[in-house]
């Protein structure tokens, strides 16, 4: 990788008929980072098409994906929580590449998926669930303006912030 290549990574939006290339990164993220994920990779191999299809076309989803000569390096996504908590919006799927890292794409898509939901109506915050061992994500979201909110019972933390 030629080291101005981040300049060339772009983030895009995927049709759902690229359903295959959003199964093949989340995937990789799930087998190379296992412990940053409560989704298993076995478990994520059985999901059906039309559930990957389901996450690019559901307009209470929103996923970003960083893309490079046509290869996808990293995601984000974010989708609105259920009845109850319309106003917040769960950020998910938060994974770079290994080789990409430390090169702004992980803030760069984060920041892409909260604009995102910022133009859902009612929502005003953002929540997600990081593993406490997983340190850079856990600066990454501290800079973003996330902060401490709980910890779920499987000893995840919770953080949350504004949206607006
Ligand atoms: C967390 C992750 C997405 C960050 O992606 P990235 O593209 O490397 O992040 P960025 O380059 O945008 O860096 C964002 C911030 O993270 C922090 N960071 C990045 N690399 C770091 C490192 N090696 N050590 C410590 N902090 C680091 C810095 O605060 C950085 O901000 P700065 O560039 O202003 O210094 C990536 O490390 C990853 O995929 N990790 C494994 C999966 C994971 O933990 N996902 C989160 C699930 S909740």
């Amino acid at each position: 990788m030629p080291t101005d290549a981040v300049s060339d990574v772009i983030i895009v939006t995927l049709d759902p008929e690229r359903w295959r290339d959003y199964r093949a990164v989340r995937l990789e993220a799930l087998r190379h980072e296992p412990a940053a994920f409560s989704t298993s990779a076995a478990d994520a191999a059985m999901t059906p098409e039309r559930e990957w299809r389901r996450r690019l076309s559901d307009p209470a989803m929103a996923y970003r994906f960083a893309e490079y000569q046509g290869r996808l390096v990293a995601l984000a996504g974010v989708r609105r929580a259920d009845i109850g908590e319309r106003d917040i919006a769960v950020v998910v799927s938060v994974y770079v590449a290994a080789e990409w890292r430390g090169r702004g794409i992980g803030r760069r898509l984060v920041e892409t998926v909260l604009e995102a939901a910022r133009q859902w109506d009612g929502v005003t915050r953002a929540r997600l669930w990081v593993a406490p061992s997983q340190t850079t994500a856990r600066t990454l979201y501290r800079e973003l303006g996330f902060v401490f909110a709980g910890e779920s019972p499987e000893g995840e933390l919770i953080l949350e912030r504004p949206l607006g």
